[in-house]
């Protein structure tokens, strides 16, 4: 049997770090590029074939939508060709999340693409890149992967892109998809997938970036006792067409901040009511149709604002967009 192709797109992170032996602080992001990366994962030769680029070199912190565009459309460019199966992503771990929701969402293939990255430089007692980018590498090489949309492989599970979350700052198990948990999982070279997501992503998802190369902007405002509303004045000032409102509990917020949120949805900016907790869902209330805010459903903020900013790429009414939260 041939075997597949899979092609690596490395953007630095602590996969490619290197620090003092032995420890797993005080490291050098972006040293270890992507051919050193192959070179790395003993064995992956026997089951695939595998090539990559270096298309960005930077800490994730320094990941920003314009290079998330960037990133997304090369993966759509390359998925035309025959001779690439599948994709792995390595990334530093710090906004994963964000990234993998939004490829979900823009990558136009069935073809597998897998985020993974390390927790641990390379050059640390318990590095823990090799084995993520070999489960990585055979998950985008596996059939049962196509058509599920992009996939997070760590610490031997199988997250999809819309539920993952980082949840632990320095252990190597750094991933969960909290309620809605993991799709599958590895173990040695054995991939078993559970369930897949009902939600709409990659060739069904209506978001197409071909022709766009930066993307409305979108602010996070996080809910505190003691936050006064004119927080929001920034964002009105400069330009932001949308906020995502990481809110108490199920979404709530102030009477302070009820009124400048009436006033900024009269004036056509998009808000959407997401929560500071970390599960559960911000379900439709009677503060929508008051307010004509947006509920997240189980979105978090930071997915709330990924999806908010391609929806208002294509339309800001208010039906349209509260339809996308629905959606997806
Ligand atoms: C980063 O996100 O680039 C640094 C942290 C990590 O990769 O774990």
């Amino acid at each position: 049997m041939n075997k597949k192709q899979i092609y690596i797109l490395a953007t630095g992170g602590t996969i490619s770090a290197q620090g003092d032996e032995g420890k797993t602080l005080g490291y050098t992001n972006g040293v270890f590029k992507v051919k050193s990366l192959i070179k790395s994962i003993k064995g992956i030769e026997d089951v695939t074939k595998v090539n990559g680029e270096q298309i960005f070199n930077i800490a994730s912190e320094d990941m920003s939508i314009d290079k998330l565009l960037i990133l997304a459309k090369r993966i759509n460019e390359l998925s035309k060709l025959d001779n690439i199966d599948g994709f792995v992503i390595t990334q530093g771990t710090d906004i994963l999340e964000e990234s993998a929701f939004f490829l979900n969402l823009v990558v136009k293939t069935s073809k597998p693409v897998v985020i993974t990255g390390a927790m641990r430089p390379a050059t640390s007692n318990s590095a823990d890149g090799p084995n993520n980018l070999y489960d990585a590498i055979l998950v985008a090489s596996d059939e049962a992967s196509i058509g599920k949309g992009v996939l997070v492989v760590f610490a031997d599970y199988i997250i999809r892109a819309r539920d993952v979350q980082k949840i632990d700052t320095f252990r190597p198990q750094a991933f969960a998809g909290k309620e809605f948990g993991c799709c599958g999982y590895i173990h040695d070279n054995i991939i078993n997938f559970i369930n897949k997501s009902l939600k709409p992503h990659t060739i069904n998802s209506e978001f197409n970036i071909a022709n766009i190369n930066s993307l409305p902007k979108v602010g996070i405002v996080y809910f505190d006792v003691n936050l006064d509303s004119d927080i929001f004045d920034y964002y009105i000032n400069h330009d932001y067409k949308g906020i995502v409102i990481a809110g108490s509990g199920s979404g709530m917020i102030s009477k302070r901040w009820k009124s400048k949120i009436k006033e900024m949805t009269k004036n056509s900016i998009a808000v959407v009511r997401s929560s500071i907790a970390t599960s559960g869902s911000v379900d439709r209330d009677s503060i929508d149709r008051e307010y004509r805010t947006i509920p997240s459903y189980t979105l978090t903020p930071l997915k709330a604002r990924i999806l908010l900013s391609l929806a208002l790429e294509k339309s800001n009414s208010y039906e349209y967009l509260k339809g996308v939260f629905e959606k997806y």
